[in-house]
Protein backbone atom coordinates (compact mmCIF):
# COMPACT_ATOMS: atom_id res chain seq x y z
CA UNK A 1 0.00 0.00 0.00
CA UNK A 2 2.69 2.63 -1.44
CA UNK A 3 0.17 5.46 -1.55
CA UNK A 4 -1.97 5.19 1.34
CA UNK A 5 -4.21 8.71 2.19
CA UNK A 6 -2.40 9.87 -1.49
CA UNK A 7 -5.20 11.38 -3.76
CA UNK A 8 -4.13 11.26 -7.51
CA UNK A 9 -5.79 13.20 -10.31
CA UNK A 10 -5.12 11.05 -13.41
CA UNK A 11 -5.65 12.98 -16.17
CA UNK A 12 -6.18 11.40 -19.84
CA UNK A 13 -5.09 13.44 -23.11
CA UNK A 14 -6.10 12.22 -26.67
CA UNK A 15 -3.52 8.67 -27.65
CA UNK A 16 -4.07 5.33 -28.07
CA UNK A 17 -2.37 4.92 -24.98
CA UNK A 18 -5.52 5.36 -23.46
CA UNK A 19 -6.34 1.70 -22.73
CA UNK A 20 -3.05 1.43 -20.64
CA UNK A 21 -4.41 4.64 -18.20
CA UNK A 22 -7.13 2.10 -16.95
CA UNK A 23 -4.79 -0.69 -16.35
CA UNK A 24 -2.88 2.17 -14.68
CA UNK A 25 -6.01 3.47 -12.68
CA UNK A 26 -6.32 -0.34 -10.85
CA UNK A 27 -2.81 -0.61 -9.89
CA UNK A 28 -2.81 3.49 -8.02
CA UNK A 29 -6.34 2.58 -6.54
CA UNK A 30 -4.52 -1.33 -5.17
CA UNK A 31 -1.82 0.70 -3.77
CA UNK A 32 -3.88 2.27 -1.74
CA UNK A 33 -4.63 5.61 -3.41
CA UNK A 34 -7.91 7.13 -4.23
CA UNK A 35 -8.19 8.08 -7.80
CA UNK A 36 -10.13 11.09 -9.41
CA UNK A 37 -10.43 10.73 -13.51
CA UNK A 38 -10.18 13.85 -15.58
CA UNK A 39 -10.54 13.51 -19.27
CA UNK A 40 -9.66 15.64 -22.54
CA UNK A 41 -12.46 16.10 -25.08
CA UNK A 42 -9.83 13.73 -26.97
CA UNK A 43 -9.44 11.49 -24.73
CA UNK A 44 -12.91 10.45 -25.14
CA UNK A 45 -12.50 9.36 -28.12
CA UNK A 46 -9.81 6.32 -27.37
CA UNK A 47 -11.68 5.09 -23.95
CA UNK A 48 -14.99 6.17 -22.42
CA UNK A 49 -15.43 7.70 -18.98
CA UNK A 50 -17.52 5.03 -18.33
CA UNK A 51 -14.84 2.49 -18.19
CA UNK A 52 -12.88 5.07 -15.97
CA UNK A 53 -15.70 5.50 -13.48
CA UNK A 54 -16.08 1.78 -12.78
CA UNK A 55 -11.99 1.43 -12.41
CA UNK A 56 -11.84 4.78 -10.70
CA UNK A 57 -15.22 4.15 -8.36
CA UNK A 58 -15.86 7.39 -8.82
CA UNK A 59 -17.27 9.95 -11.46
CA UNK A 60 -15.04 11.28 -14.40
CA UNK A 61 -14.67 14.65 -15.09
CA UNK A 62 -14.22 15.98 -18.81
CA UNK A 63 -15.90 19.99 -18.92
CA UNK A 64 -15.21 22.96 -17.23
CA UNK A 65 -18.77 23.53 -17.61
CA UNK A 66 -19.72 20.47 -15.66
CA UNK A 67 -22.18 21.95 -12.52
CA UNK A 68 -21.98 18.44 -10.08
CA UNK A 69 -19.66 20.81 -8.14
CA UNK A 70 -21.78 23.12 -5.86
CA UNK A 71 -20.09 25.98 -6.95
CA UNK A 72 -19.30 25.05 -10.44
CA UNK A 73 -15.57 25.52 -10.07
CA UNK A 74 -14.49 21.68 -10.81
CA UNK A 75 -11.02 22.99 -12.13
CA UNK A 76 -10.43 24.58 -8.56
CA UNK A 77 -11.76 22.01 -6.16
CA UNK A 78 -10.07 18.95 -8.11
CA UNK A 79 -6.79 20.79 -7.99
CA UNK A 80 -7.26 21.43 -4.23
CA UNK A 81 -7.99 18.35 -2.53
CA UNK A 82 -4.92 16.40 -4.87
CA UNK A 83 -1.75 15.19 -3.71
CA UNK A 84 -0.36 15.24 -6.95
CA UNK A 85 -1.68 15.52 -10.97
CA UNK A 86 -0.53 12.60 -13.41
CA UNK A 87 -1.36 13.49 -16.71
CA UNK A 88 -1.03 9.51 -18.80
CA UNK A 89 -1.02 9.96 -21.65
CA UNK A 90 0.37 13.16 -22.15
CA UNK A 91 -0.35 14.19 -25.62
CA UNK A 92 2.13 16.48 -27.81
CA UNK A 93 -0.92 18.93 -28.26
CA UNK A 94 -1.23 18.51 -24.32
CA UNK A 95 2.44 18.98 -23.60
CA UNK A 96 2.09 22.56 -25.81
CA UNK A 97 -0.33 23.94 -24.29
CA UNK A 98 0.39 23.36 -20.78
CA UNK A 99 3.78 24.63 -21.93
CA UNK A 100 2.12 28.17 -23.14
CA UNK A 101 -0.31 28.02 -19.70
CA UNK A 102 -3.50 27.25 -22.05
CA UNK A 103 -6.36 27.17 -20.12
CA UNK A 104 -9.53 26.42 -22.31
CA UNK A 105 -10.74 23.10 -21.34
CA UNK A 106 -11.15 21.36 -17.80
CA UNK A 107 -7.66 19.62 -17.48
CA UNK A 108 -5.24 22.06 -18.63
CA UNK A 109 -7.36 24.61 -16.47
CA UNK A 110 -7.06 22.10 -13.72
CA UNK A 111 -3.02 22.09 -14.07
CA UNK A 112 -2.52 26.04 -14.33
CA UNK A 113 -5.44 26.44 -11.30
CA UNK A 114 -3.94 24.02 -9.01
CA UNK A 115 -1.65 25.04 -6.04
CA UNK A 116 1.92 24.29 -8.05
CA UNK A 117 4.08 24.31 -4.68
CA UNK A 118 1.82 21.15 -3.09
CA UNK A 119 0.17 19.44 -6.04
CA UNK A 120 3.06 17.77 -8.20
CA UNK A 121 2.54 17.64 -11.74
CA UNK A 122 4.02 14.43 -13.23
CA UNK A 123 3.55 14.21 -17.40
CA UNK A 124 3.85 10.66 -18.99
CA UNK A 125 3.85 11.85 -23.05
CA UNK A 126 2.98 9.24 -25.57
CA UNK A 127 3.04 9.97 -29.21
CA UNK A 128 4.86 8.65 -32.43
CA UNK A 129 8.61 9.28 -32.23
CA UNK A 130 8.44 12.03 -35.17
CA UNK A 131 6.33 14.01 -32.90
CA UNK A 132 8.29 13.16 -29.87
CA UNK A 133 11.64 14.09 -31.67
CA UNK A 134 10.54 17.10 -32.99
CA UNK A 135 12.59 20.35 -31.79
CA UNK A 136 9.10 22.04 -30.49
CA UNK A 137 8.19 18.78 -28.38
CA UNK A 138 11.31 18.83 -26.81
CA UNK A 139 11.60 22.61 -26.26
CA UNK A 140 7.93 22.04 -24.59
CA UNK A 141 8.96 19.44 -22.46
CA UNK A 142 12.39 21.34 -21.16
CA UNK A 143 9.76 24.41 -20.58
CA UNK A 144 7.65 22.07 -18.73
CA UNK A 145 10.34 20.59 -16.27
CA UNK A 146 11.50 24.52 -16.24
CA UNK A 147 8.16 25.15 -14.84
CA UNK A 148 8.33 22.42 -12.22
CA UNK A 149 6.74 19.64 -13.71
CA UNK A 150 8.20 16.34 -13.78
CA UNK A 151 8.53 14.74 -17.51
CA UNK A 152 9.08 11.35 -17.11
CA UNK A 153 10.37 10.50 -20.05
CA UNK A 154 9.05 7.77 -22.54
CA UNK A 155 9.16 4.11 -23.77
CA UNK A 156 11.16 2.61 -26.88
CA UNK A 157 9.64 0.18 -29.25
CA UNK A 158 6.69 -0.53 -31.62
CA UNK A 159 4.35 2.36 -31.91
CA UNK A 160 0.96 2.04 -33.33
CA UNK A 161 1.30 3.89 -36.40
CA UNK A 162 3.56 0.46 -37.08
CA UNK A 163 6.90 2.26 -36.58
CA UNK A 164 9.29 1.79 -34.35
CA UNK A 165 11.23 4.08 -32.03
CA UNK A 166 11.21 6.39 -28.86
CA UNK A 167 7.14 8.00 -28.06
CA UNK A 168 5.45 5.14 -26.24
CA UNK A 169 4.22 5.74 -23.11
CA UNK A 170 5.95 4.36 -20.32
CA UNK A 171 3.93 0.74 -18.97
CA UNK A 172 1.51 1.06 -16.23
CA UNK A 173 3.44 -0.01 -13.69
CA UNK A 174 6.21 2.32 -14.54
CA UNK A 175 4.63 5.10 -13.98
CA UNK A 176 3.06 3.63 -10.39
CA UNK A 177 6.69 3.14 -9.51
CA UNK A 178 7.97 7.23 -11.05
CA UNK A 179 4.87 8.04 -8.79
CA UNK A 180 6.00 6.74 -5.76
CA UNK A 181 9.17 7.73 -6.13
CA UNK A 182 7.99 11.11 -6.36
CA UNK A 183 6.76 11.04 -3.03
CA UNK A 184 9.69 10.01 -1.22
CA UNK A 185 12.04 12.39 0.57
CA UNK A 186 14.57 14.11 -1.44
CA UNK A 187 17.79 12.97 0.64
CA UNK A 188 20.14 11.74 -1.27
CA UNK A 189 19.59 14.93 -4.44
CA UNK A 190 23.07 15.50 -6.24
CA UNK A 191 24.87 12.16 -4.94
CA UNK A 192 25.86 9.33 -7.13
CA UNK A 193 25.88 5.72 -5.39
CA UNK A 194 27.00 2.80 -5.74
CA UNK A 195 24.95 -0.55 -5.08
CA UNK A 196 27.09 -4.27 -6.03
CA UNK A 197 24.15 -7.39 -5.19
CA UNK A 198 23.68 -10.65 -5.82
CA UNK A 199 25.77 -13.76 -5.85
CA UNK A 200 28.74 -14.01 -7.67
CA UNK A 201 29.59 -17.18 -10.10
CA UNK A 202 32.77 -18.88 -10.26
CA UNK A 203 33.03 -21.34 -13.21
CA UNK A 204 34.77 -24.80 -12.74
CA UNK A 205 34.49 -25.17 -16.15
CA UNK A 206 32.53 -24.39 -18.64
CA UNK A 207 29.24 -25.66 -17.71
CA UNK A 208 29.58 -25.52 -14.06
CA UNK A 209 30.61 -22.74 -11.19
CA UNK A 210 30.32 -22.42 -7.42
CA UNK A 211 27.60 -19.66 -6.26
CA UNK A 212 25.55 -18.76 -3.30
CA UNK A 213 22.07 -18.72 -2.35
CA UNK A 214 21.98 -13.80 -2.67
CA UNK A 215 18.97 -13.80 -4.59
CA UNK A 216 19.86 -9.79 -4.66
CA UNK A 217 16.93 -8.46 -3.47
CA UNK A 218 18.09 -6.52 -0.71
CA UNK A 219 20.85 -4.74 -2.96
CA UNK A 220 17.95 -4.00 -5.71
CA UNK A 221 15.94 -2.65 -2.94
CA UNK A 222 18.67 -0.59 -1.60
CA UNK A 223 19.42 0.85 -5.43
CA UNK A 224 15.63 1.94 -5.13
CA UNK A 225 15.63 3.29 -2.54
CA UNK A 226 18.22 5.92 -3.71
CA UNK A 227 17.18 6.25 -6.82
CA UNK A 228 13.75 7.60 -4.77
CA UNK A 229 15.50 9.59 -2.87
CA UNK A 230 17.09 11.51 -5.52
CA UNK A 231 20.67 9.74 -6.15
CA UNK A 232 21.79 8.72 -9.26
CA UNK A 233 22.47 5.42 -9.09
CA UNK A 234 24.93 2.05 -10.64
CA UNK A 235 24.37 -1.20 -9.69
CA UNK A 236 26.39 -3.84 -10.06
CA UNK A 237 24.75 -6.84 -10.05
CA UNK A 238 25.68 -10.86 -10.47
CA UNK A 239 23.95 -13.21 -11.92
CA UNK A 240 19.97 -13.27 -10.95
CA UNK A 241 16.68 -13.12 -11.89
CA UNK A 242 15.52 -9.36 -10.79
CA UNK A 243 14.19 -6.53 -13.02
CA UNK A 244 16.18 -3.37 -13.03
CA UNK A 245 14.63 -0.82 -10.86
CA UNK A 246 13.22 2.50 -12.83
CA UNK A 247 15.83 4.62 -13.46
CA UNK A 248 18.59 2.86 -12.04
CA UNK A 249 22.16 2.24 -14.58
CA UNK A 250 23.10 -1.81 -14.11
CA UNK A 251 25.64 -3.34 -15.20
CA UNK A 252 25.37 -7.12 -15.28
CA UNK A 253 28.43 -8.98 -13.77
CA UNK A 254 29.68 -12.54 -13.46
CA UNK A 255 32.16 -13.40 -11.06
CA UNK A 256 33.83 -11.27 -8.29
CA UNK A 257 36.94 -10.26 -10.53
CA UNK A 258 34.25 -8.81 -12.94
CA UNK A 259 32.50 -7.37 -10.28
CA UNK A 260 35.58 -6.22 -8.88
CA UNK A 261 36.46 -4.28 -12.14
CA UNK A 262 33.32 -2.72 -12.70
CA UNK A 263 33.18 -1.50 -8.72
CA UNK A 264 36.36 0.33 -9.39
CA UNK A 265 35.67 1.68 -12.37
CA UNK A 266 32.44 3.33 -11.31
CA UNK A 267 33.71 4.34 -7.35
CA UNK A 268 35.59 7.47 -8.29
CA UNK A 269 32.63 9.09 -9.71
CA UNK A 270 30.24 7.71 -6.21
CA UNK A 271 29.95 9.61 -3.12
CA UNK A 272 28.10 6.30 -1.67
CA UNK A 273 29.18 2.74 -2.00
CA UNK A 274 26.57 0.48 -0.71
CA UNK A 275 28.51 -3.38 -0.96
CA UNK A 276 25.22 -5.98 -0.48
CA UNK A 277 26.71 -8.86 -2.85
CA UNK A 278 27.46 -11.84 -1.50
CA UNK A 279 31.25 -12.10 -2.81
CA UNK A 280 32.57 -15.58 -3.41
CA UNK A 281 35.08 -15.22 -1.40
CA UNK A 282 37.45 -18.06 -3.57
CA UNK A 283 38.10 -19.14 -6.88
CA UNK A 284 39.06 -22.56 -8.42
CA UNK A 285 42.32 -21.67 -9.50
CA UNK A 286 42.12 -22.89 -12.50
CA UNK A 287 38.88 -22.53 -14.95
CA UNK A 288 39.18 -25.58 -16.96
CA UNK A 289 38.35 -25.17 -20.76
CA UNK A 290 36.48 -28.02 -21.44
CA UNK A 291 33.87 -29.96 -19.18
CA UNK A 292 35.54 -32.08 -16.60
CA UNK A 293 34.82 -35.85 -17.35
CA UNK A 294 34.64 -38.89 -15.03
CA UNK A 295 37.37 -40.62 -16.00
CA UNK A 296 35.71 -44.08 -14.16
CA UNK A 297 38.61 -44.23 -11.59
CA UNK A 298 36.05 -43.14 -8.68
CA UNK A 299 38.58 -40.40 -7.37
CA UNK A 300 36.92 -37.14 -7.63
CA UNK A 301 39.14 -34.11 -9.02
CA UNK A 302 41.13 -31.92 -6.64
CA UNK A 303 39.95 -28.43 -7.28
CA UNK A 304 43.04 -25.77 -5.62
CA UNK A 305 40.99 -22.01 -4.87
CA UNK A 306 42.64 -19.02 -5.14
CA UNK A 307 41.35 -16.06 -3.18
CA UNK A 308 39.36 -13.17 -4.86
CA UNK A 309 39.93 -9.57 -4.30
CA UNK A 310 38.24 -7.96 -1.65
CA UNK A 311 35.68 -4.92 -3.21
CA UNK A 312 34.51 -3.37 0.06
CA UNK A 313 38.09 -3.50 1.71
CA UNK A 314 39.62 -2.18 -1.23
CA UNK A 315 37.34 0.97 -1.67
CA UNK A 316 37.39 1.41 1.80
CA UNK A 317 40.96 1.77 1.72
CA UNK A 318 41.20 4.14 -1.18
CA UNK A 319 42.47 7.53 -1.67
CA UNK A 320 38.71 8.53 -2.04
CA UNK A 321 37.28 7.38 1.69
CA UNK A 322 40.07 8.40 3.55
CA UNK A 323 39.33 11.95 1.69
CA UNK A 324 36.24 11.66 2.75
CA UNK A 325 34.17 11.60 -0.45
CA UNK A 326 33.34 8.13 -0.38
CA UNK A 327 31.22 7.04 2.08
CA UNK A 328 31.62 2.93 2.36
CA UNK A 329 28.80 0.63 3.61
CA UNK A 330 29.30 -2.80 4.19
CA UNK A 331 26.64 -5.92 4.61
CA UNK A 332 27.75 -9.25 6.67
CA UNK A 333 25.58 -12.04 6.02
CA UNK A 334 26.06 -14.37 9.35
CA UNK A 335 24.76 -17.34 10.17
CA UNK A 336 25.15 -16.86 14.13
CA UNK A 337 26.32 -14.41 16.47
CA UNK A 338 25.60 -11.53 14.77
CA UNK A 339 26.68 -8.72 16.71
CA UNK A 340 29.84 -9.80 17.47
CA UNK A 341 30.70 -10.61 13.99
CA UNK A 342 29.21 -7.57 12.45
CA UNK A 343 31.44 -5.25 14.94
CA UNK A 344 34.08 -7.32 14.09
CA UNK A 345 33.87 -7.02 10.30
CA UNK A 346 32.89 -3.27 10.25
CA UNK A 347 36.74 -3.22 11.97
CA UNK A 348 38.32 -5.55 9.56
CA UNK A 349 36.32 -4.08 6.52
CA UNK A 350 37.30 -0.55 7.55
CA UNK A 351 34.16 0.45 7.29
CA UNK A 352 32.39 3.68 9.20
CA UNK A 353 28.62 1.42 8.74
CA UNK A 354 28.66 -2.46 8.37
CA UNK A 355 24.73 -3.93 8.23
CA UNK A 356 24.61 -7.53 9.86
CA UNK A 357 21.73 -9.97 8.49
CA UNK A 358 21.32 -13.33 9.11
CA UNK A 359 22.21 -14.91 5.55
CA UNK A 360 20.00 -18.22 5.77
CA UNK A 361 16.87 -16.32 7.59
CA UNK A 362 17.04 -13.47 4.65
CA UNK A 363 18.17 -14.89 1.37
CA UNK A 364 15.48 -15.08 -1.60
CA UNK A 365 12.62 -13.51 1.27
CA UNK A 366 10.63 -10.27 0.38
CA UNK A 367 11.64 -9.40 4.43
CA UNK A 368 14.67 -8.96 6.38
CA UNK A 369 15.67 -7.84 9.69
CA UNK A 370 19.28 -5.63 9.69
CA UNK A 371 21.51 -4.47 12.93
CA UNK A 372 23.05 -1.55 12.08
CA UNK A 373 26.74 -1.33 13.48
CA UNK A 374 28.49 1.87 13.73
CA UNK A 375 31.45 3.16 16.35
CA UNK A 376 28.58 5.07 18.46
CA UNK A 377 26.47 2.23 18.86
CA UNK A 378 24.39 -0.06 17.38
CA UNK A 379 20.64 -0.05 15.60
CA UNK A 380 18.00 -2.40 15.41
CA UNK A 381 15.68 -2.47 12.16
CA UNK A 382 13.03 -5.52 12.92
CA UNK A 383 11.56 -7.61 10.53
CA UNK A 384 10.13 -5.53 7.72
CA UNK A 385 9.74 -5.37 3.99
CA UNK A 386 13.40 -5.42 2.06
CA UNK A 387 11.99 -2.20 0.60
CA UNK A 388 10.93 -0.32 4.10
CA UNK A 389 14.62 -1.23 5.50
CA UNK A 390 16.47 0.03 2.31
CA UNK A 391 14.46 3.36 2.83
CA UNK A 392 15.67 3.60 6.20
CA UNK A 393 19.24 2.85 5.56
CA UNK A 394 19.46 5.32 2.37
CA UNK A 395 18.45 7.83 5.45
CA UNK A 396 20.87 6.61 7.72
CA UNK A 397 23.50 7.33 4.79
CA UNK A 398 22.13 10.32 3.90
CA UNK A 399 22.61 11.71 7.30
CA UNK A 400 26.17 10.16 7.32
CA UNK A 401 26.74 11.76 4.30
CA UNK A 402 25.20 15.48 5.27
CA UNK A 403 27.64 14.93 8.89
CA UNK A 404 30.73 15.02 6.71
CA UNK A 405 33.71 12.36 6.83
CA UNK A 406 32.80 9.48 9.39
CA UNK A 407 34.90 7.78 11.77
CA UNK A 408 35.98 3.75 11.65
CA UNK A 409 37.73 3.63 14.75
CA UNK A 410 35.83 1.89 17.89
N1 LIG B 1 32.80 -8.16 0.10
C1 LIG B 1 33.41 -7.65 -1.02
N2 LIG B 1 34.31 -8.41 -1.69
C2 LIG B 1 34.64 -9.64 -1.27
C3 LIG B 1 34.01 -10.18 -0.13
C4 LIG B 1 33.09 -9.43 0.54
O1 LIG B 1 33.09 -6.53 -1.41
N3 LIG B 1 35.54 -10.34 -1.95
C5 LIG B 1 31.85 -7.34 0.84
C6 LIG B 1 30.42 -7.82 0.80
O2 LIG B 1 29.72 -7.22 -0.27
C7 LIG B 1 29.88 -7.33 2.15
C8 LIG B 1 31.09 -7.42 3.06
O3 LIG B 1 32.20 -7.38 2.21
O4 LIG B 1 29.50 -5.98 2.12
C9 LIG B 1 31.15 -8.63 3.93
O5 LIG B 1 30.97 -9.79 3.15
P1 LIG B 1 31.00 -11.21 3.84
O6 LIG B 1 30.97 -12.25 2.78
O7 LIG B 1 29.96 -11.28 4.92
O8 LIG B 1 32.37 -11.14 4.59
P2 LIG B 1 33.74 -11.82 4.30
O9 LIG B 1 34.75 -10.74 4.15
O10 LIG B 1 33.62 -12.79 3.19
O11 LIG B 1 33.99 -12.51 5.68
P3 LIG B 1 33.64 -14.01 6.21
O12 LIG B 1 33.56 -14.88 5.00
O13 LIG B 1 34.76 -14.33 7.08
O14 LIG B 1 32.35 -13.89 6.95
Amino acid sequence: MELRDKHIVLGLTGGIACYKSAELCRLLIKQGASVQVVMSAAAERFITPLTMQALSNRPVYTSQWDERQPNSMAHINLGRDADAVLIAPCSADFMSRLAHGAADDLLSLLCLARPAHRVGLLLAPAMNREMWAHPATQRNAAQLQRDGAQVLGVGSGEQACGETGDGRMLEPQDLLCELIAFFQPKRLAGQRVLVTAGPTYEAIDPVRGITNLSSGKMGFAIARAAREAGAEVTLVAGPVALSTPRGVTRVDVRSAREMHVAAMAHAAQASLFIATAAVADWRPAHSAEHKIKKNGSGIAPQLQFVENPDILATLAHSDWAKSGSLLCVGFAAESEDLLANAQAKRLRKGVPLLVGNIGPATFGQDDNALLLVRADGVQEFARAPKLELARRLVEVCATMLGAGAPGVAA
